[in-house]
C-alpha cells in the first residue's frame, strides 16, 4: 500500500515507518517538525536502506495538504501528528485544540476530497481519564481530564460521526497506553525537547548524567509499593500494531477501536529497578509530592487487539529498558548526537 504518515518524523511515527517499509509498503511522511528532528529521515534511511519521501508541512495548511494529495494516490493514512504534552495543554488549550483538532479536520477534508477513505489514528489511554477499575476494557467510561485528552476524545468522536455519514470510510482508533523504549539498533528513539514530562525519558537522562535525580511523584498511592502503576509498552510492538490495523481495515473492511498495552501494570520503582539492571547504572531518586492530575493505577485489557488484529505485545520491561538505554547512551544529546558509543562511567 501507499501510505501517508502524518507526524512520521516523531517518536512513534518513525518507528512505524520502519515497520511499514520492512513490510513492503511505500511511505510518505508529512511533518511540520514542530516536535521532531530533521535528522530522523536520514536515520530511517540508514536503518532501512530506503529514503522515505518527506514533506515539511503543517496539516492546518490546506493548500499544502491538497497539493500533497494531488501528487500521490494514497491507499491509507496513519495519523500521528499532534501536540502531546499534558501540562502544556493546560496552559495553552487553544493551541492544542487548533493543532490537534484543526489538523485532524484539515486532514479529513483533504482525504475526503481525494477519495482516500482509510485512516489509522493515534488515540490514547488518556481517553479513560481516571478509570473505575483495571484492567481497562475498550467499553470503559470515556472522560477527558485535560485539554490534550479532550483533543484525543474529540478526534475519536469526529471520526465516529464521519463513519456514520460516509458508509465507506474506515477508521482504526488505537488507544496507546505508555509507549517507551527504542528501535534495537539505537538509531531512532525518543528525543524530548527540554525537561522530559514522561518517566522513561527522564530516567534515561538521569542515567546518562544530564539530570541529577529522578523525582518520584508520590509513594502513597494504593498500589504495590505506593508509586504510580502504568502499562509500559515497547514502541516497536506499538509500531507493529499500526501495520496490523491498516491490514485489518483492508481485509475486514470494518472500523476498529482497540487498546494497545501489555495488560501488565508496572510501578515507578519497578521500572526504575529494571532500568538499573538493564543499564548497569544507579539512578538516584527522591520521593516528592504527587503530580496533580495523576491517577494511581492504569493498565490495559488488550484482549480485543489480539482477537481482531492477532496482535499482542511481545517485549517485556527488561527489553524496553535495554533498548531505551541503548538509544540514550549512543545518543546522549538525542538526534544532535553522532551516534557513537559514550565512555563507561568512572
Ligand atoms: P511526537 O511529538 O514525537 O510526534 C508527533 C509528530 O507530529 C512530531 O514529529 C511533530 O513535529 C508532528 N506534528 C505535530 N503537529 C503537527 C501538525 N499540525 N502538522 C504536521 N506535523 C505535526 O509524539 P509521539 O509520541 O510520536 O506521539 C504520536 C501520536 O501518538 C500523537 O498523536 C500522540 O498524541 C499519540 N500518543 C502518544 C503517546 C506517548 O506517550 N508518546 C501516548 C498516547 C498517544
Ligand atoms: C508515568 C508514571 C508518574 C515522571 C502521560 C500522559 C498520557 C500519555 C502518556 C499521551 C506516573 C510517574 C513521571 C517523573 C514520576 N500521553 N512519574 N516522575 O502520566 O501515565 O501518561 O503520558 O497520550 O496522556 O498523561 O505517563 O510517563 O508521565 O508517568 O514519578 O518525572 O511515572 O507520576 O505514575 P502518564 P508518565
Amino acid at each position: 500500500m501507499h501510505i501517508l504518515v502524518t507526524g512520521g518524523a516523531g517518536y512513534i511515527g518513525c518507528h512505524t515507518c520502519v515497520q511499514l517499509l520492512e513490510r513492503g509498503h511505500r511511505v510518505v511522511i508529512a511533518d511540520s517538525f514542530v516536535n521532531s528532528s530533521p535528522a530522523v529521515p536520514r536515520r530511517l534511511q540508514r536503518l532501512t536502506g530506503t529514503a522515505p519521501v518527506v514533506h515539511r508541512l503543517d496539516l492546518r495548511d490546506k493548500t499544502a495538504l491538497a497539493a500533497l494529495f494531488a501528487t500521490y494516490r494514497f491507499d491509507a493514512v496513519v495519523h500521528f501528528a499532534a501536540l502531546k504534552a499534558v501540562g502544556e495543554s493546560c496552559a495553552k488549550p487553544l493551541d492544542y485544540f487548533d493543532n490537534n483538532i484543526g489538523g485532524t479536520i484539515a486532514l479529513l477534508q483533504a482525504m475526503k476530497a481525494a477519495g482516500v477513505r482509510r485512516l489509522v489514528s493515534s488515540s490514547s489511554a488518556t481517553v479513560y481519564g481516571d478509570p473505575e477499575s483495571v484492567p481497562v476494557p475498550e467499553h470503559a467510561r470515556l472522560q477527558a481530564s485535560n485539554p490534550y485528552g479532550r483533543t484525543k476524545l474529540i478526534a475519536e468522536q469526529m471520526l465516529g460521526d464521519l463513519c456514520q455519514a460516509d458508509d465507506g470510510f474506515r477508521v482504526g482508533n488505537l488507544r496507546y497506553f505508555n509507549p517507551v523504549g527504542a528501535h534495537p539498533s539505537g538509531l531512532i528513539g525518543e528525543d524530548p525537547g527540554g525537561i522530559p514530562n514522561n518517566l522513561m525519558p527522564y530516567i534515561c537522562q538521569v542515567a546518562v548524567g544530564q539530570r541529577e535525580r529522578l523525582q518520584v511523584f508520590g509513594d502513597d498511592y494504593p498500589t504495590v509499593d505506593g508509586t504510580g502503576v502504568r502499562d509500559y509498552l515497547h514502541v516497536t510492538d506499538l509500531a507493529r500494531a499500526h501495520v496490523d490495523a491498516l491490514e485489518y481495515l483492508q481485509r475486514a473492511d470494518r472500523n476498529l477501536t482497540v487498546n494497545l498495552g501489555t495488560g501488565r501494570g508496572v510501578s515507578v520503582l519497578e521500572l526504575l529497578r529494571a532500568f538499573e539492571r538493564a543499564s548497569g547504572r544507579v539512578v538516584p531518586y527522591e520521593v516528592v509530592a504527587r503530580r496533580p492530575g495523576d491517577v494511581a493505577e492504569v493498565y490495559a485489557d488488550p484482549t480485543l487487539a489480539e482477537q481482531l488484529l492477532g496482535w499482542r505485545a511481545q517485549l517485556d520491561v527488561d527489553a524496553m529498558c535495554r533498548d531505551a538505554w541503548r538509544w540514550q547512551s549512543l545518543n546522549p544529546q538525542g538526534y544532535r548526537s553522532t551516534g557513537k558509543p559514550m565512555p563507561a562511567p568512572k
